[in-house]
């Protein structure tokens, strides 16, 4: 089967966490390509209105390819049936918990969670013969870098809190796997910081509660849900002080995995790849980007640095350009106009 061939109706891609904020634009895209999507997501931390607006950016012929198993991913009955009744190609794996000060408190519920769901995911695939894998990696593997940009050849460093051990740790389980089975086929996708929304302004991110990250932060204080911006430290070795990060739109994002799935065909091994755009970004910058993006000067105060944080990150992503032939598209001029088109069309998310 050529490149070409694979997209098509009968390359079957099952989305782990396909309702959450990355996987549900990966989904978008896979849909748009001509993949059969299953989506397997138990809904603790999404919503399946989701899927609704989905089916409004893809329309109702490329809906029919869509199927939606409302389960943990450690529910090995559910997945015995899916991949009893489809037969899958390959898999995208984003279901986990993903807050970082979250697994400090519940470091058993983020190891149980994520590492157990991968585990289970892993047995199953292999016992119906499938396997390709997409792994949601981060580039909090890097921890505080030596040297920047990262490629992938920095080096992984212990990471300082569970979800970050999650991610090193499932890297590490992955990369086992073809150590004692060269016929399976591993792609790690290490993500840097995505923001942004699909620029229909139909789907976006969703956090529950208040939100951990600067952009969501940022989002409701436009949107008039929050005072002000709470800018963790202003004495970094910084131009202007603040963190520095490589943001990358949630749809190049997307788009990196549908890359990764169709240069992963027929070959073989485990391969990592930085997703960022290679520039970074402040803190007082993205506030900047936003406040022009919604028209008004967002407040924000100074406050202490916040533990756990690095000076700076920022990826070379040369080898998704070259081995991929994928780069990012959008810059953060895009990225928030898209974040703000989704937040004020949407106030409260999904849910109202
Ligand atoms: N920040 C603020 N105010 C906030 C939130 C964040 O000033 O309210 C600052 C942070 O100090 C940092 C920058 O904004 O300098 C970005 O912080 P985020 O929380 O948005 O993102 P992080 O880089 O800390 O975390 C992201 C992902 C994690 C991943 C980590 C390391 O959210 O999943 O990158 O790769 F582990």
């Amino acid at each position: 089967m050529s490149r070409t061939d694979r997209v098509s109706n009968d390359s079957c891609v099952l989305v782990t966490g396909g309702c959450g904020f990355i996987g549900s634009h990966t989904v978008v895209e896979l849909l748009e390509k001509g993949y059969e999507v299953l989506v397997i997501d138990d809904l603790s931390n999404s919503s399946k209105a989701v899927l609704e607006r989905v089916g409004q950016i893809v329309g109702p012929d490329a809906m029919q390819r869509l199927s939606f198993y409302r389960a943990n991913v450690n529910d090995r009955e559910t997945l015995d049936g899916i991949f009893t009744h489809h037969r899958i190609d390959t898999v995208i794996h984003f279901a986990g918990f993903k807050a970082v000060g979250e697994s400090v408190s519940k470091p058993i519920e983020y190891f149980s969670n994520n590492i157990g769901c991968t585990l289970t995911l892993v047995d199953v695939m292999r016992t119906y013969g499938c396997k390709n894998i997409i792994f949601s990696s981060s580039a909090t593997v890097y921890g505080d870098p030596d040297e920047l940009p990262l490629t992938e050849e920095s080096p992984k460093k212990p990471a300082t809190n569970p979800y970050g051990w999650t991610k090193w740790m499932i890297e590490e389980m992955l990369r086992s796997l073809v150590v004692a089975d060269p016929t399976w086929n591993v792609v790690l996708l290490r993500y840097f910081n995505p923001i942004g929304a699909h620029p229909s302004g139909l789907i976006g991110e969703d956090p529950k509660g208040i939100p951990n990250n600067l952009v969501p932060y940022v989002a409701q204080v436009a949107v008039g849900r929050r005072d002000a911006v709470h800018v963790y430290g202003d004495d970094y070795d910084t131009p202007d002080g603040t963190g520095v990060r490589d943001y990358i739109h949630v749809v190049d994002l997307a788009r990196g995995h549908v890359a990764a799935l169709e240069w992963m065909a027929h070959r073989c091994g485990c391969e990592v790849f930085n997703l960022g755009t290679g520039r970074g970004t402040s803190v007082l910058d993205v506030i900047k980007a936003y406040s022009a993006a919604c028209g008004t000067d967002l407040p924000y105060v100074v406050e202490p640095r916040r533990p756990g944080d690095v000076t700076a990150n920022w990826a070379d992503c040369t080898k998704a350009k070259e081995l991929l032939g994928w780069e990012a598209q959008y810059d953060i001029e895009d990225m928030c106009r898209d974040s703000w088109r989704w937040q004020s069309n949407n106030p409260y998310g999904y849910e109202r």
